[in-house]
């Protein structure tokens, strides 16, 4: 392995990976859809969720003025769409008429949903916090729904054309592959067993215990070297 140091910056980009979604919003007689990454779940009860938002983007007036917005969970065949509602702004054009998409009403939203979707949640603007140089719009969650091929209880991959798109950065997206599903077993000492024969254990332990006592004896030495130069 070879580690190098990298931007602080870089450290958003590390944090991607969570599905995009396409913010829909409408303001009087105006709609708009912008892909945003940066969102989170922030609570259970009430369910909030967030969704960070630079105020230059005309998605931030359009939650401002309308006071709700919906985030519709693209798959891989919206990827060019993605890319394409994150380049140019609903502040000069529909993004949503350009990209020939075709929308449903939502229940207890105006903003409209995006029909090739795999999941829709609609939320009321419950509070929008400065932080840094973006604004992070707290939502409260009114009503979701998934298609049954999508999502039940966790997303389930089966299906390629229904896996949520993930954003890596620059113009880069991926869905997620297989479905690994945790065994947690724990010895009677309670510790994680990681499914090893006795005999491995054994080898392990011995090679832990050697490791430990490398490290005693490099300590050791360095405080006879520190010693020797005071
Ligand atoms: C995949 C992707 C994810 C993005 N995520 C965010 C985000 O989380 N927050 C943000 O403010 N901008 C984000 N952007 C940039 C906006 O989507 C972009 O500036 C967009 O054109 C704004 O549209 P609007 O002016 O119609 O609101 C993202 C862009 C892409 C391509």
């Amino acid at each position: 392995m070879t580690r190098r140091a990298l931007d602080p910056l870089d450290s958003l980009r590390l944090l991607n990976g969570g599905p995009v979604v396409l913010v829909t919003t409408r303001w009087r007689d105006q709609t708009d859809a912008m892909p945003a990454i940066w969102t989170t779940p922030l609570s259970r009860n009430p369910p909030l969720v967030g969704v960070v938002v630079n105020p230059s983007r005309h998605t931030h007036d359009m939650v401002r003025f309308s006071e709700e917005f919906a985030l519709n969970f693209p798959a891989g065949d919206l990827t060019d769409h993605t890319q394409y509602f994150g380049t140019v702004s609903g502040a000069h054009v529909n993004k949503i008429e350009l990209g020939k998409l075709a929308t449903f009403r939502a229940s207890k939203v105006e903003a409209p949903l995006i029909e090739n979707c795999v999941a829709w949640v609609e939320c009321s603007l419950e509070d929008a916090l400065r932080i840094g140089d973006h604004t992070l719009f707290v939502g409260r969650v009114l009503v979701v729904q998934a298609d049954k091929e999508a999502f039940d209880e966790t997303w389930l991959l089966k299906d390629p054309e229904y896996r949520p798109l993930h954003y890596l950065g620059v113009d880069r997206y991926s869905t997620l592959g297989d479905v690994l599903t945790a065994k947690l077993r724990t010895t009677d000492e309670g510790t994680i067993d990681l499914g090893e024969t006795k005999e491995e254990r054994e080898q392990r332990e011995e090679a832990e215990a050697l490791e430990r006592e490398r490290r005693e004896r490099e300590g050791e030495d360095e405080d006879e070297r520190e010693q020797e130069e005071s």
